[in-house]
Formats: structure tokens, C-alpha cells, sequence
């Protein structure tokens, strides 16, 4: 799985999306906020916060399950953040790219 570390405004955000190929995901930077975007097999993409709603780690991507998984305590969530696996209880928040 690759991570996409970004600094900068947006704009640099919407160029980071390009290196996301379909069927993939990464994390960008836009200032403070983490994003975790991935890339359908559509090209449609998807962005949730990548702050875990558990204690606030960084989630990175599942290649292999597509799933955003919390290296600290365990939590999974899908790809529209939903929790599929505990102990985060909120899903990650929604994000506009
Ligand atoms: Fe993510 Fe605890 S901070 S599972």
C-alpha cells in the first residue's frame, strides 16, 4: 500500500488525488487536516478524515481488504468510513476534496 504524504494548500491536494489509481488509496495533507482518499474501480473518489474517531491515530489503507485500518488499537472502517471493526464507535467524518 502506498501513502501519499502532501503538504500545501488544496490545491496540491487535488494534484496529490492523481497518483491514487484506481482500486487504491492514500492519505494527503491539506494544512492540518489528514485526509484518506481512495480511488474506486469506477475512478469515482472518496474522502473521509483519516483521524480515527477512536483516540485520533492515522488510519492507513488495506490494499488487500480496501478497508482504512487503525494502526493503534484495531479499528477498521470501509471506504464511506463506516466502522466495521471496533473499538472506534463513530464512523470517520465525511470530506470534501
Ligand atoms: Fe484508532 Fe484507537 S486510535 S483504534
Amino acid at each position: 500500500p502506498k501513502d501519499f504524504h502532501k503538504n500545501g494548500d488544496s490545491q496540491s491536494v487535488v494534484s496529490g488525488t492523481r497518483d491514487i489509481r484506481p482500486g487504491e488509496g492514500g492519505v494527503i495533507v491539506r494544512g492540518e487536516e489528514k485526509i484518506a482518499v481512495c480511488r474506486d474501480e469506477d475512478g469515482a473518489l472518496h474522502a473521509v478524515s483519516a483521524s480515527c474517531t477512536h483516540k485520533g491515530c492515522t488510519v492507513t489503507w488495506n490494499n488487500a481488504d480496501r478497508t482504512w485500518d487503525c494502526p493503534c488499537h484495531g479499528s477498521i472502517f470501509a471506504l464511506d468510513g463506516s466502522v466495521i471493526h471496533g473499538p472506534a464507535r463513530k464512523p470517520l467524518a465525511s470530506v470534501e476534496l
